[in-house]
């Protein structure tokens, strides 16, 4: 007998994880994970996991069958839960008012509505997605619009889980935060969600706050981090103008205490489903207040986002004499970034489609993200080929270009690389992941983000 239910709706890349580490340390709850997605679920139930994330496949193996579950049967598992998670996906508008910018929330409309419509008792409704900020304002009108005489409490607890490092994220989490309603079912609602943390997160670092602090925190986070990438970036178009090297201004800029030395990496951009549709959200409810130079200020950090894409695709055409026709460029990694297979907005997606636009024969090869770039680049087929392997990518290529920073990249043999290519053969390293003076020595042109080109050319 378990001493609470508790639903999520979505098994995605946050809900996935984020209830297979809950099932995993609450042994006295009973974690069930449902999703339209037929082929997702039977994926969570086979042991071949939808998504690849480090440690991910142990804890749900271990949890799985004994208080995890994952079924299709969204209506039949309402009613038997207590708290229900939120995390389906809320993509930016792609039509109408604020497309482009804000968030589509029609799956989050229809499963506020599913949710009233199959529950016959009030319920804890936890938002998980990153939402615009007062939506759970929105969500309790929707659900509390119900003769039932039932009252549902929305309480607001975002997720800061990066991909890649997902479970270590779960498990030791800088902190966990939970907005709530100041009125006695909120705080209530807010404790019982405080409850599933305790489990296994000290005390201190689960905070609370009212909901639209926490839904506001959320956006913030990931704007102040994109905006780290962008700051970084714009240094490192300065740094190849001088003879600045970005990793040692970097290192000194993050050994101030006061500004820290992470996400301070410059390279060919950030990616993710989460920075920019954040930003361009913020940037929405900042105009539709009329706070218009906010909104200005934080969309710069996507543009520049941007403009460091186009900068690294200029350096490979531009040392490539100008003309990539017919040339076979080995690409390796697709993903946007390094130990997961999600290529939503990668920066990969952009420069490969460059690289195409201007006739190359791409080769590309990553660990885990080849459906992703065959889905991505589907409009070039038959301009590009998805290898296994990355010397075969490699084999016949004039040049290599870095586009995710893959560990396993740095361990490849390039003497072996360098052999089988077409010469003069060159490196990008939109990553600045390799050993650049040994590639120099090995007889490569090497170019990279923020640092002198090490040319033979
Ligand atoms: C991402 C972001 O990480 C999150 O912050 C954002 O708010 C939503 O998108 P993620 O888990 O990565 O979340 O999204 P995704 O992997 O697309 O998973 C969402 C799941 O919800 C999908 O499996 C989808 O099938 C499911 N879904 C969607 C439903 O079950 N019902 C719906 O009505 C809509
Ligand atoms: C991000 C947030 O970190 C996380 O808290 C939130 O819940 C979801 O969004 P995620 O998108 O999974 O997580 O990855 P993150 O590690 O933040 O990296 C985002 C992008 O920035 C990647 O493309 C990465 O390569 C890039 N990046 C990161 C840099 O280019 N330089 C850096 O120094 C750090």
């Amino acid at each position: 007998m378990f001493k609470k239910n508790i639903l999520c709706i979505g098994a995605g890349y946050v809900g996935g994880p984020t209830m297979a580490v809950i099932a995993h340390h609450c042994p006295d709850y009973r974690v069930v994970v449902v999703d339209i997605n037929h082929d997702r679920i039977q994926q969570w139930n086979s042991g071949n996991l939808p998504i690849y994330e480090p440690g991910l496949s142990e804890i749900v193996a271990e949890a799985l069958g004994k208080n995890l579950f994952f079924s299709t049967d969204v209506d039949g598992h309402i009613d038997q839960a207590d708290i229900i998670f939120v995390s389906v996906n809320t993509p930016t508008k792609t039509f109408g008012l604020g497309a482009g910018k804000a968030a589509d929330l029609q799956y989050w409309e229809q499963t506020a509505r599913q949710i009233l419509k199959a529950s016959s008792t009030g319920k804890i409704v936890v938002e998980k997605s990153t939402l615009p900020v007062k939506t759970a304002a929105a969500i309790g009108r929707i659900l509390d619009s119900n003769d039932k005489g039932i009252h549902f409490e929305v309480v607001s607890n975002p997720e800061f889980l990066a991909e890649g490092s997902a479970i270590h994220d779960l498990e030791h989490p800088d902190r966990v935060l939970i907005g709530a309603r100041p009125t006695e079912s909120g705080q209530a609602a807010m404790l019982q969600v405080v409850d599933i943390y305790r489990h296994w997160i000290p005390e201190e670092r689960i905070i609370t706050s009212n909901v639209w602090s926490s839904e506001l925190s959320k956006l913030v986070a990931n704007a102040f981090l994109a905006q780290r990438v962008s700051s970084i970036n714009t240094i490192s178009a300065l740094c190849e103008k001088t003879n600045a090297d970005i990793e040692e201004v970097a290192k000194a800029v993050g050994m101030d205490s006061r500004i820290g030395p992470k996400f301070l990496k410059a390279g060919v951009g950030f990616g993710g489903s989460c920075f920019k549709k954040d930003i361009l959200n913020l940037t929405y409810i900042a105009e539709n207040y009329g706070l218009f130079e906010v909104a200005r200020y934080w969309e710069q950090v996507v543009e520049i986002n941007s403009y460091q894409q186009r900068r690294f695709v200029n350096l490979i055409i531009t040392n490539m004499f100008n003309t990539i026709v017919g040339k076979r460029i080995a690409i390796f990694g697709f993903s946007f970034k390094a130990d997961t297979g999600d290529v939503r907005e990668s920066p990969a997606i952009n420069v490969c489609q460059a690289l195409l636009d201007e006739k190359a024969v791409l080769a590309i090869h990553d660990p885990k993200a080849l459906e992703g770039a065959a889905q991505e680049l589907g409009d070039y087929a038959g301009q590009f080929s998805l290898e296994t392997d990355p010397y075969e990518a490699a084999s016949g290529a004039h040049a290599v270009v870095i586009a995710t920073d893959w560990n396993e990249f740095s361990t490849l043999d390039y003497k072996r690389i360098y052999d089988s290519m077409e010469k003069p053969a060159f490196i990008f390293d939109g990553r600045n992941l390799l050993d650049h003076q040994k590639l120099y020595e090995i007889g490569f042109s090497v170019h990279r983000i923020g640092r002198p080109s090490l040319s033979r050319i």
